[in-house]
């Protein structure tokens, strides 16, 4: 493999460096750099790096590779994907030579192989998950982690019976910034935190998945029967290979690809690791309307424990993926990778609007007795404190660590398959809600969408 001279602890202050010369001088001097932590560096006891083989290396597997280059406890052994060119792809992305194959279970069946990461579209994700455990390996999966409720109870059944070590793949949940997000969630600063907002919107076609066709496509070059999986059966489509997030065979639309990270994130932060008891989803297919079979407007409110989450994506604006905890003592809002607390100002205040409707004698009055009762000065409002994770920081490459290091402590992962089933399932209830044009229930006791 290539390696740079440049170590990942270097690269992240260099972006650091990068991040703050970028901005003005008064500008920089407001925000925190985080600091993050140096990759785990624990080695299986007989010192060597865990093997791990990829399966799919697609748009994500590539990424997964790329990222995996960073953190020097794992090493790929190889690779397995339908379509060859991808596979090419995979190799260039890791910047190394590896074995091959079009069948991913060859891959199960080494015995030097650890552990797989799987990065194959979202209905594929229950078949390669189930098989893996009964392998012995330990599984690294993408989110969003099932592509419905059964195929993600199964795959924490065979987690849990196979005693495996899960990761499922939302890298924010690894993300320094949501770290930080977290322990000021739970200091208590924010108050009271009883609405939560957030939002993943972008309008280019590529926002909508509207990938190119490459051009050497074709049934020949892509195992398209073994892509269909347990999808109804069609004649090779390159379309839907492609852009299977477009269809509810293989997806589930803006809400597995893109509310599984807002929701996972809140999940983070929040603390909160269950199924939301009710969704009610509304949206509309406005602007992509070029034969798929999802929404690309999609809102949700959804009823946590304690808290109302309101999500919604729209592929027909460009707003951005901010999260926003609304608190009776403060706001704090992630936005990509930078975070602001903003305080609330909860000083006592006299009344002002409803003496509109008083007599000059009445206000005097009421102002003076005011006065009387409050002589203190308010306190001084605390500034906004901002915080942002270095430039060229990459999250996916911390996510990754903490499953190495699992896969060689057997301890807990950071997002381990129950977390990632709650944050599927409430992608799903939006989906629910949104085509059956009711509010989805969560039935605890028979672990189904009701609605
Ligand atoms: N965490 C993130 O930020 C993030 C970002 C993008 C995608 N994803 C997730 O990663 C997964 C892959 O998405 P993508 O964008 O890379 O899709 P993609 O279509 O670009 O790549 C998927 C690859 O999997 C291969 N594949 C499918 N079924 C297979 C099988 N049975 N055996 C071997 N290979 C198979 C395909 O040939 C393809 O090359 C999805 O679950 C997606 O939701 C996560």
């Amino acid at each position: 493999m290539k390696t740079s001279s440049v170590t990942r602890r270097d690269f992240v202050r260099l972006g650091a460096g990068a991040a703050i010369a970028g901005q003005s001088a008064a500008a920089a001097a407001q925000v925190t750099a985080l600091e993050p932590p140096p990759l785990s560096t624990q080695a299986l006891p007989d010192g060597r790096k865990i093997r791990f083989a990829m399966v799919g290396t697609g748009i994500r597997g590539c990424d997964l590779l790329r990222a995996a280059r960073q953190v020097p406890t794992g090493v790929c052994v190889g690779a397995a994907d339908l379509y060859s060119t991808r596979l090419q792809a995979g190799k260039e992305a890791y910047g190394a030579d590896f074995p091959i194959t079009g069948d991913y279970r060859t891959l199960l069946d080494r015995k030097d192989v650890d552990a797989v990461i799987v990065a194959v579209a979202d209905h594929s994700h229950r078949r390669v998950v189930l098989d893996a455990c009964a392998a012995g390996k330990d599984v690294y999966c993408e989110k969003p982690m099932s592509h419905n409720v059964a195929d993600g109870q199964a795959m924490v059944q065979a987690v849990t019976a196979g005693k495996r070590i899960f990761q499922a793949g939302s890298q924010r949940v690894s993300n320094i910034v949501y770290k930080k997000a977290a322990e000021i969630y739970a200091s208590g600063r924010l108050g009271e935190v009883r609405y939560i907002e957030g939002h993943s919107d972008r309008n280019s076609p590529s926002g909508a998945w509207v990938y190119p066709i490459p051009p050497d496509a074709s049934a020949q070059t892509i195992d398209w029967e073994t892509f269909l999986g347990d999808a109804p059966r069609r004649a090779f489509d390159p379309v839907r290979f492609f852009r299977w997030r477009c269809f509810q065979d293989y997806g589930e639309g803006v809400a597995g690809d893109l509310f599984v990270h807002l929701l996972s994130g809140i999940q983070c932060v929040t603390g909160i690791n269950a199924i939301p008891s009710r969704a009610y989803s509304t949206g509309s297919l406005t602007h992509f309307t070029d034969g798929r079979d999802f929404p690309d407007l999609l809102a949700t409110l959804y009823d946590y424990p304690g808290v109302t989450v309101n999500l919604h994506c729209n592929q027909n604006n460009e707003a951005g993926e901010p999260i926003v905890f609304y608190g009776s003592e403060g706001t704090m809002t992630i936005s990509g990778n930078s975070l602001s607390v903003a305080p609330q100002d909860t000083s006592p205040r006299p009344e002002g609007y409803s003496l509109n409707g008083w007599t000059a004698a009445q206000k005097q009055q009421y102002m003076e007795e005011w006065h009387a009762a409050h002589p203190a000065p308010p306190p001084k409002l605390a500034k906004v404190e901002n915080f942002a994770a270095p430039a060229g920081y990459n999250d996916t490459a911390d996510h990754l660590a903490n499953f190495f290091e699992a896969v060689v402590t057997r301890k807990h992962v950071v997002e381990d398959e129950v977390f990632g089933h709650h944050a599927a399932v409430a992608c799903h209830m939006a989906n629910h809600s949104y085509f059956h044009r009711a509010v989805a229930q969560w039935d605890a006791d028979g672990k189904t969408i009701k609605g």
